[in-house]
């Protein structure tokens, strides 16, 4: 209810917006641009932090010309659906996982590949090379452009029974949620799960009352989502270092000054750098607070889990759509 009323009230403020913006445009040059920025985790969740001080920096390249105002905790509705109003313009600027913009632009699966992403360290190198800005601008005739990521450490499985899972064959029989993306399907199928797609903010309950028997994410999802009172083992298998990206609609960015445009992206790179190392103290620490509400973390060989979904990885380095960047990622990886 609280939801549908709020998207009610974009929608006007959109109308309100569009009618200003056909008065005079003298009159409009002195007013301070709003951005709505919406996306789905807590206001205690690192990538909360980290768009504080992108809006923080924003207001400060700007002049205070640009400012924004964040709706967190997925109040204007799941990932799909806040990308879809960006591409509307009803919201401005979204946060989602890479997995959620699969949907909407076959590049970005590259990103949802099982262990394309070695580990950290080159899915940084892959996100500050021009492989990133060229998928960022992929959706520009879409509604939106990629303004910057965040780092969303890696997706593992984490279940609500006794048994964990140690090797791909404990995934047989078991209901794991995924996020609505054909890729992350796939994924768990192969490795011998059946796969449940549902929003992040259904997760909880689905756990709770065993619609679900697991699902796959990073370990912020334990604290943030307090998905750890629910949950009894969580298994590093790691199988993709999916990014989170900050979007923005297309229409809005290019409305802005040349100054103002310049403000915005710089803004988000060095929020991104800010987002570094708050990510890294908060993964760790939701381990540890993990395992105080009763998780036991479990560290398997990835070999066999890897194995498993080499058909996968097979598509994806035939795909027209995903070919060329599966090459450059994979050698990537293997430099030194
Ligand atoms: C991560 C990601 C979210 C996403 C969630 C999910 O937490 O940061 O943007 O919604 O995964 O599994 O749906």
């Amino acid at each position: 209810m609280k939801k549908a009323y709020t998207i009610l009230l974009l929608f006007v403020l959109s109308f309100g917006l569009l009618a200003g913006c056909s008065e005079t445009s003298a009159a409009n040059k002195d007013k301070v641009v709003t951005l709505r920025i919406a996306h789905n985790q807590s206001t205690e969740h690192p990538v909360h932090k980290s768009l504080v001080k992108f809006v923080e920096l924003v207001e400060e390249k700007t002049n205070g010309s640009v400012t924004g105002e964040i709706f967190a905790n997925g109040e204007l509705g799941e990932e799909r659906e806040a990308l879809e109003m960006t591409q509307k313009g009803i919201i401005d600027i979204t946060k989602v996982s890479a997995n959620t913009v699969e949907g909407f632009e076959p590049a970005y699966t590259i990103f949802s590949v099982p262990y394309l992403f070695k580990d950290r360290e080159h899915l940084y190198k892959v996100m500050n090379s021009d492989i990133a800005e060229d998928i960022f601008q992929s959706t520009k005739d879409k509604g939106f452009i990629g303004l910057t990521w965040y780092d969303a450490g890696s997706r593992s499985f984490y279940t609500r029974n006794d048994k964990p899972i140690e090797k791909p064959e404990d995934l047989k029989g078991s209901k794991i949620r995924v996020q609505p993306s054909d890729t992350l399907i796939r994924n768990v199928e192969l490795m011998g799960g059946s796969a449940t797609p549902m929003p992040f903010n259904e997760v909880y309950t689905a756990m709770q009352q065993g619609v679900i028997d697991g699902a796959e994410n990073n370990v912020t999802a334990m604290t943030d989502m307090n998905l750890g009172e629910v949950t009894k083992h969580f298994t590093f298998d790691e199988h993709m270092f999916t990014p989170d990206i900050l979007v923005m609609n297309t229409d809005k960015f290019a409305a802005l000054s040349d100054d103002q445009q310049q403000a915005i992206k710089e803004a988000a790179k060095e929020s991104t750098a800010y987002h570094k190392d708050l990510w890294e103290e908060t993964a760790n620490e939701a381990i540890e607070q993990a395992e105080e509400m009763g998780v036991t973390f479990h560290y398997p060989d990835k070999a066999p889990f890897e194995a498993a979904v080499k058909p996968l990885q097979k598509e994806y380095e035939e795909n027209p759509a995903t070919a060329a960047y599966f090459k450059r990622i994979k050698a990537m990886g293997e430099e030194k």
